[in-house]
């Protein structure tokens, strides 16, 4: 029996690949190319080249393997895109999520864990976040991935697929021996537009806004490797496996770093000046978003190993010395 990977040759996907195959498992991979690398995928993934929302193509990929279960990381994920182009994220994201649905019901595949996203909270009052917090989604982004957690509740109601819904906060950091990491074009997030300012690549870093109602007035986020996310995945499969109940979890670490600490910490682990300016908020921003992640450590036995923010650096800046192009070299 084989695991189906939606999105595997992306950033997280990848991670995931990676992961899944060392754990064990047999693992086929489905992604569209549009922002993910061939060369990122595990060669003993089996893969294939499509775009999720194309249901011909998923029928196809389902006849062909005997799938016990899904991972789907198939979507797009940018906040402030998502302000722009809102129609492309309810297609991708919500659409897409529900041809991998019908196709599921079609062949009897009853499990899936899936990426969602603290953008699905908006803005509670609260900190740190927890899973009951109500819903009200700052961003198309947000709502998109919402829509599919309640898609999941009504199949799982109906048809009995059981789903985890994985809420990530801000995943960050490479594969510790730098064979994989983060390759985007464009880049767009804190992490990798930090290590390549320093690598020379930009000639500096804006702050987008230092006047929010923070502890030094730039945005707070709580970041965690991506190894460890990738981790939570295994134990929400195993929690499926097991007959656990459709759920959804945060992953975060409860800790948030500004955007200047972020710089700071950046500047101490490679040793460059990184220059900076401060420009405006960018769209869709919420000032802090950090999570309670004691539902996953308590229910799927989630424990995180790589919690400080030098090592999720240091291992995306091994990463950023050893591919400054990404996967371009390769490909
Ligand atoms: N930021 C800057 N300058 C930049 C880029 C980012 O100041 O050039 C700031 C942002 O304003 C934000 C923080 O750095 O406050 C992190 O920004 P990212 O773009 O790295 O990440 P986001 O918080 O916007 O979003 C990420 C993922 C989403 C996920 C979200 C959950 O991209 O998919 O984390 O918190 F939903």
């Amino acid at each position: 029996m084989t695991i189906l990977v939606l999105g595997g040759a992306g950033y997280i996907g990848s991670h995931a690949v990676d992961q899944f195959i060392t754990a064990g498992f047999d693992v086929a991979v489905v992604d569209n190319l549009l922002t993910g690398h061939r060369k990122a995928v595990h060669p003993a993934a089996r893969f294939y080249e499509g775009d999720i929302r194309n249901k011909a193509f998923m029928q196809s990929v389902f006849k062909k393997e005997s799938i016990e279960g899904v991972i789907h990381f198939a979507a797009s994920s940018l906040v402030g895109e998502s302000m722009e182009r809102p129609l492309l994220y309810f297609d991708n994201n919500v659409y897409g999520t529900l041809v991998t649905l019908e196709v599921m019901h079609e062949y009897g595949v009853k499990r899936i864990v899936f990426s969602s996203t603290a953008a699905t909270y908006g803005e509670p009052n609260e900190t740190p976040i927890t899973e009951n917090m109500p819903a009200s989604p700052k961003n198309p982004y947000g709502e998109s991935k919402r829509m599919m957690e309640n898609m999941m509740r009504w199949c799982d109601e109906a048809y009995g697929i059981r789903y985890v819904a994985l809420r990530y906060f801000n995943v960050a950091g490479a594969k510790l021996d730098h064979s994989i990491g983060e390759d985007h074009t464009p880049e767009t997030h804190l992490v990798p537009l930090l290590l390549q300012t320093a690598l020379g690549q930009r000639e500096s870093f804006t702050i987008f806004g230092e006047d929010y109602p923070t502890k030094d007035g730039t945005c707070v986020r709580d970041y965690v490797h991506v190894v460890d996310l990738i981790q939570a995945h295994l134990k929400a499969y195993d929690y499926l496996v097991n007959g656990g109940k459709s759920d959804a979890f945060n992953l975060g670490s409860n800790e948030g770093f500004s955007v200047k600490e972020m710089l700071t910490a950046a500047r101490q682990i490679t040793g460059k000046e990184i220059p900076v300016k401060v420009g405006p908020r960018r769209a869709g921003d919420p000032a802090v978003l950090v999570a309670s992640p004691q539902k996953a450590k308590t229910i799927l036995g989630w424990t995180p190993e790589y919690t400080t923010i030098e090592t999720i650096f240091s291992s995306a800046w091994s990463w950023h010395q050893t591919h400054p192009h990404g996967y371009a070299k390769e490909e």
